[in-house]
């Protein structure tokens, strides 16, 4: 099959699965087309139609939270895939993806996509600087980028019903979680406005800087992440509880996982 549009869409609140799309970008160039960057995080461009069709490889990475896609992934359908590929792209804190590539794959599928191969890579865990800190890095990279080679590769020899990539679990999904509180601004904030700007479900009062729709926090860590005075921070219990938590995931995955991927 031959390919016309190469394009990279993510969702990633702290930029971690957008370096791992533009790692994946290094190995796409080996195609000499032309790589479109789409950066759906921000809630008004994830709302955007977008069209695709045959001809377009879409690659579209994004976190994993409690085993699954993102909520808000879960029910985008504005995207039109009309036949074009897509390959599913997890970026995962180091404990397990689980249902996340399966449920991101069905979601393609059911906006129109082919989906010829998907893939998961460990990154740092945004709640925690303990595991696996600066992924992906250096050491990252070959494989991830090996990866959009091969991907090229399948496609430009498979024909196009042979395209379609086998994805392990079958069945309803996981439970999603629910963090037990909202990140919320303390008495040194300056009320700069940061993480208004990088909440993806622009739930944050720009005047007061507190999240005003607590039912819709997705708990991704942009706001805490973006504040350059570290002012924002779940109640301290909580904070507390998702330190132990994640010292027991380290203790649990002390190794970095290798890549996993789908062809
Ligand atoms: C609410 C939440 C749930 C998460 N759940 C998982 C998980 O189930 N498994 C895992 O390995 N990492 C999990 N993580 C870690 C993220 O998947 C990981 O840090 C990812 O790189 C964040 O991507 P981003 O920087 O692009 O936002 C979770 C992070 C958050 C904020």
């Amino acid at each position: 099959m031959q390919i016309r549009r190469l394009f990279l869409l993510y969702f990633s609140p702290t930029g971690h699965a957008r370096r791992v799309a533009r790692m994946l970008a290094g190995g796409l160039r080996a195609s000499g087309l032309p790589i479109d960057e789409i950066d759906v995080t921000d809630k008004w461009d994830r709302e955007e139609p977008r069209e695709f069709g045959p001809g377009d490889l879409v690659f579209t990475a994004f976190p994993v939270y409690f085993g699954r896609l993102p909520l808000p992934l879960q029910t985008l359908d504005c995207w039109s895939g009309n036949g074009a590929l897509a390959v599913p792209v997890a970026a995962y804190g180091n404990r397990a993806y689980e249902d996340a590539l399966r449920e991101a794959a069905d979601r393609l599928r059911a906006l129109g996509f082919t989906v010829p191969a998907a893939a998961a890579f460990v990154t740092e865990h945004n709640q925690s600087r303990l595991i696996c800190p600066g992924r992906p890095n250096d050491e990252d990279r070959p494989g991830i980028e090996a990866f959009a080679r091969r991907v090229l590769e399948k496609v430009a020899s498979a024909d196009e019903d042979a395209l379609c990539v086998e994805l392990p679990g079958e069945g309803e999904y996981r439970p999603y979680g629910r963090m037990p509180a909202v990140p919320q601004p303390d008495e040194i904030c300056r009320h700069c406005g940061r993480c208004v700007e990088v909440c993806p479900m622009d739930i944050i009062d720009p005047t007061t800087m507190t999240v005003r729709e607590p039912d819709q926090c997705i708990g991704c860590r942009a706001c805490t992440a973006a504040c350059p005075d570290n002012a924002r921070h779940y109640p301290a219990p909580v904070e507390a509880r998702i330190a132990e938590l994640m010292a027991s995931i380290h203790e649990k995955n002390p190794e970095h996982k290798p890549p996993v991927v789908f062809l």
